[in-house]
């Protein structure tokens, strides 16, 4: 079997064309453009690159962005302040505290101060309870589970019925979208690093979604054949062989894994565009909410 090949930067451009759209026509009805407010703490290389990029999307699509930089150090007090000036800011309709934050910042009272309006990253409380909670719906999802959602509909994957198996419990992936496909009505279950024999659930799995951060992890023959695979790692490895000295690579072995399942997504170009997208297409639906 030939896995079908789940390209996330085809799905992310068709998406991003129609925000692109959707941003131009807000802007000639009320004359500014809908708008994203970044606060950034500290100098990790990693979180700057992500903050590039997601503003670099917003320009390329129509959407304003503003950024509030703090130091590695920057004080609790300091934070919530940036926190307040984008939610009195009318022109700033969603706010992204990128993660993780220096060790000094408590996450959870910056996360809760983020005006639920605007809370476009989906990680304020009462969204990601609403999430967890049946018969609730959130008024925003994080942007890498959604986009995951994204991709399996894309693949023409109803979880309805199906055993989904998430290697990988955080915050920001793994949870939340244990939670999506929970409400997608499949089976769900939860593999991390306390599971004994991560592979014993792994072969049981219709829907895989992996990210644990662990180059190629799980093995081709740990895979039941026709798996849907969402990639969600994507893992700088070494090899001399390549131009640049490394590679990107997932946490499924993809070589081995196209030959037997489905549907498969690439690395880099699967889960990584729609993530932005996502983010993207919560700014504009904060923006129709608070302006309508
Ligand atoms: N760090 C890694 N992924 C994310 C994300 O989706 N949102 C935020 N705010 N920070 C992140």
């Amino acid at each position: 079997m030939t896995a079908q090949l789940i390209d996330g930067n085809v799905v992310a451009r068709r998406l991003q064309d129609d925000i692109q759209q959707q941003a131009a026509a807000f802007e000639e009805k009320h004359g500014y453009p809908p708008g994203l407010g970044v606060i950034l703490v500290g100098a990790d290389p990693a979180s700057q690159m992500y903050v590039r990029m997601k503003r670099r999307a917003c320009k390329r699509v129509g959407l304003h962005s503003a950024a509030i930089e703090l130091p590695e150090d920057a004080t609790q007090e300091e934070v919530l302040a940036a926190v307040q000036q984008f939610n009195e800011d009318s022109k700033i309709h969603g706010i992204l505290v990128q993660l993780p934050m220096p060790d000094q910042i408590d996450e959870e009272a910056v996360l809760s101060a983020v005006s639920l309006d605007k809370d476009v990253d989906g990680f304020h409380p009462v969204n990601i309870g609403a999430l967890a909670m049946k018969g609730r719906t959130p008024t925003f999802t994080p942007a890498t589970p959604t986009g995951c959602m994204v991709l399996i509909e894309e693949a023409g994957i109803d979880p309805s019925g199906k055993q989904a198996v998430v290697l990988g419990r955080s915050n920001i992936v793994g949870l939340p979208v244990a939670l999506m496909l929970n409400e997608a009505n499949a089976t769900v279950t939860i593999c991390h690093s306390r599971t004994p024999d991560a592979s014993s659930y792994i072969r049981e799995a219709d829907i895989l979604v992996a990210a644990i951060g662990k180059p190629n992890y799980v093995k081709a023959n740990w895979l039941k054949p026709g798996v849907v695979i969402i990639d969600v790692g994507t893992n700088k490895v070494d090899d001399p062989s390549a131009e640049k000295g490394y590679q990107w690579v997932g946490d499924v072995d993809f070589e081995g894994a196209k030959d037997i399942a489905g549907a498969i997504t690439i690395v880099p170009g699967g889960v990584g565009p729609m993530t932005i997208t996502m983010l993207l297409s919560n700014t504009l639906k904060a923006a129709h909410r608070l302006a309508e």
